[in-house]
C-alpha cells in the first residue's frame, strides 16, 4: 500500500481516511470544483453507489480515494439531500478493511431490507498479484448494513466468485415479485463480458440464477457497472463494456455507457429487443447507476471522469472527477432510453433571462452572458428558417480565444461538443445524432468544469469536461455562413448545491 496502511478496525480506517482528505482539502483549487454537480470534497471520485431514498433522503455514496486525487484503494464517499439537488456532505462511509476488499471497496449498490435497514451490496477487491491488474483481479460481493446510512458494519462476502475469472464485480440490487435480485458483471472464461444473475429470499444467502445476458459483442471482455431495471413493460440492462472501441461517434472513448432493452420474467430468460445504444455521446459519461425515486422515477447519475486521460484537476487541485446532475430515465415507443435533468434541477435557478423570437445574422455573434461559471442555456430555433451552417455556442469564452464549442451542425446533422480550442486538458470532438426535424431544442448545463448538453428533451445527451481559461468565462451564440432563427432563448445562473456555502 502507497498511501494508507489498511488496519482492521473499520472506525479507526474512517478515522484515518477522514484525516487524509482534511489535509487534502487545505491544497484544493477551486478554479474547476463544481458548484452544482457532486464531487469528492477533495480527492477522486468515480462511479455512483448506493443510490436509494432512505429516511426521507436521498443518498448517494461513491467511490472515493480521500487520500489523492487518483484512483487507488477505494472507499465509498457519501451525500445526502433531502431535494436531489441540494447536498448535505456525510462522512466517509466504507473503507478497506478485511482481506476480501483489501485493495478496494468496489462499487455496488444499497437496498432498503425489510427490517428498516440499509442494505449495501459492493464488491471485495484484490489485485492477484497485489499491486496492479495485469494478472487479473481476485472478486467477491460483500455486504455491509447500516441502521442510518452514515455508520456501517460489514457482514463480510455474500457471493464467492469462481476462482479463475478475471473480473467478477458491481453488484446492483432490486426486488421484483418478493424476491431480491442481484446483477453484476463477470468476465467469463471465453473472455466475453457477461451480466450475471443470483437471487436471494432474505439479502444474506444468495444462489446463482444464471447468466442473464452476454454482450453479443465478441470484443467486449467485461461489462462493469450492470444496472436493470423496469421501464413501462420492458427491461433495460444498462452497461459498460470494456474493450469495444470502433472509429465514429459511438464508442470513441477507451470508457463507454449505453443499454440494451429487453424482456424478462423472474425465473427465466431475458429475450434481447433492440442493439447496444450509447446512453450519452460525451467525452465523459460511465457507470450510471439507476434507482427508483418515493414518487416511481427512475433516476439515474453517471460518472464524468476518466482512468486514462490526465485530468488538469489532478495536477495542481487535488481533486478529481464529478458526477452527471441527476437524470430521470423514460423509455420511448421506439424501446429508446431518454434522460433528462430531474425536475428538481429548477430549483437551482437563481436569476432567469427570456428572449425571442429574434435572429442572429450572417457570421454574427451575440453575447448572452459576459462572466459566468454556473448556468443554464435552453434554446429552441427554427431550422426551417435557419441558413447558419451550425447553431454554434461558445461557452466559456476567455479572451484568449479559447472556449467549448456546443453546436448543432447541420453538415454532420449532429449535435457536436468540440474542444479544439480548450484552455485547459484533453481536446477532442464528440457528437449525439440529431434526432431530426425542423425544431432544435438545446438544452446545456454548464459548470465550472464540465458541459452536459441535452437535445430534443433528453432524446440524446452529450456530457464532457471543460476547463476553462482565467478571467471572464462569457457564453457567446454565434451563426456561421448563414442566420439563425431564434424562437426562444432562456439563460438561468444556477446557485451552489451545497448545504453550506462553500
Ligand atoms: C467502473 C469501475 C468498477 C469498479 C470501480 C472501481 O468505473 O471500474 O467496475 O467497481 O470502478 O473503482
Amino acid at each position: 500500500m502507497t498511501e494508507q496502511t489498511v488496519e482492521p478496525n473499520l472506525s479507526e480506517q474512517l478515522r484515518r481516511a477522514e484525516a487524509a482528505n482534511a489535509a487534502l482539502r487545505r491544497q484544493l483549487n477551486p478554479r474547476w470544483y463544481p458548484t452544482f454537480h457532486i464531487a469528492a470534497p477533495a480527492g477522486w471520485i468515480n462511479d455512483p453507489n448506493g443510490l436509494c431514498f432512505f429516511q426521507g433522503r436521498y443518498q448517494v455514496y461513491f467511490q472515493h480515494n480521500p487520500a489523492s486525487a487518483r484512483h487507488h484503494l477505494m472507499h465509498w464517499g457519501h451525500v445526502s439531500s433531502e431535494d436531489l439537488v441540494t447536498w448535505r456532505r456525510e462522512p466517509i462511509a466504507l473503507a478497506p478493511t478485511l482481506e476480501a476488499d483489501r485493495d478496494g471497496v468496489f462499487s455496488g449498490s444499497a437496498v432498503v431490507g425489510d427490517d428498516g435497514r440499509l442494505y449495501a451490496f459492493y464488491t471485495g477487491h484484490r489485485w492477484r498479484n497485489g499491486v496492479n491488474e495485469d494478472e487479473g483481479n481476485l472478486q467477491v460481493q460483500c455486504l455491509a448494513v447500516s441502521e442510518d446510512g452514515v455508520s456501517f458494519e460489514k457482514r463480510g462476502v455474500v457471493v464467492e466468485g469462481p476462482e479463475d475469472l478475471l473480473h467478477f464485480r458491481d453488484p446492483k440490487v432490486w426486488r421484483t415479485g418478493g424476491t431480491w435480485w442481484m446483477v453484476f458483471g463477470a468476465c467469463s472464461a471465453e473472455r466475453r463480458g457477461e451480466v450475471w444473475l443470483y437471487r436471494s429470499e432474505n439479502l444474506l444467502d444468495w444462489e446463482f440464477d444464471r447468466v442473464l445476458f452476454r454482450d453479443p459483442d465478441p470484443e467486449a471482455y467485461m461489462l462493469e457497472c450492470p444496472d436493470m431495471f423496469p421501464l413501462e413493460n420492458k427491461w433495460v440492462i444498462l452497461y459498460c463494456p470494456m474493450g469495444p472501441r470502433e472509429d465514429g461517434f459511438r464508442a470513441r472513448n477507451t470508457h463507454n455507457a449505453g443499454y440494451v432493452v429487453g424482456e424478462w420474467e423472474p425465473g427465466g430468460e431475458f429475450r434481447q429487443l433492440t442493439e447496444y445504444r450509447p446512453l450519452d455521446w460525451g467525452h465523459q459519461f460511465y457507470a450510471p447507476q439507476t434507482f427508483e425515486a418515493p414518487d416511481g422515477r427512475r433516476i439515474a447519475f453517471g460518472w464524468m471522469g476518466s482512468f486514462e486521460i490526465p485530468v488538469p484537476t489532478q495536477a495542481e487541485d487535488a481533486w478529481c472527477g464529478q458526477l452527471t446532475v441527476p437524470r430521470e430515465l423514460t423509455l420511448d415507443a421506439d424501446l429508446r432510453l431518454r434522460n433528462r435533468p430531474v425536475a428538481e434541477i429548477e430549483r437551482l435557478r437563481t436569476g432567469s433571462r427570456e428572449s425571442g423570437p429574434f435572429e442572429v445574422g450572417l457570421n454574427d455573434d451575440v453575447v448572452l452572458l459576459e462572466d459566468a461559471e454556473a448556468y443554464e442555456i435552453e434554446l429552441e430555433v427554427d431550422l426551417a428558417r435557419t441558413t447558419s451552417e451550425r447553431v454554434a455556442l461558445k461557452l466559456g469564452l476567455t479572451r484568449d480565444g479559447s472556449h467549448t464549442l456546443v453546436a448543432y451542425d447541420d453538415l454532420l446533422g449532429r449535435v457536436v461538443l468540440d474542444r479544439h480550442a480548450a484552455a485547459h486538458g484533453d481536446r477532442g470532438q464528440r457528437g449525439a445524432p440529431f434526432p431530426g426535424g425542423d425544431r432544435l431544442r438545446l438544452r446545456v448545463l454548464v459548470d465550472r468544469g464540465s458541459v452536459e448538453v441535452f437535445v430534443d428533451d433528453g432524446a440524446e445527451s452529450v456530457s464532457s469536461f471543460a476547463f476553462p481559461a482565467e478571467g471572464p468565462r462569457a457564453a457567446v451564440l454565434s451563426s456561421e455562413s448563414g442566420s439563425i432563427a431564434v424562437e426562444s432563448l432562456r439563460v438561468h445562473r444556477l446557485r451552489s448545491a451545497w448545504e453550506e456555502t462553500e
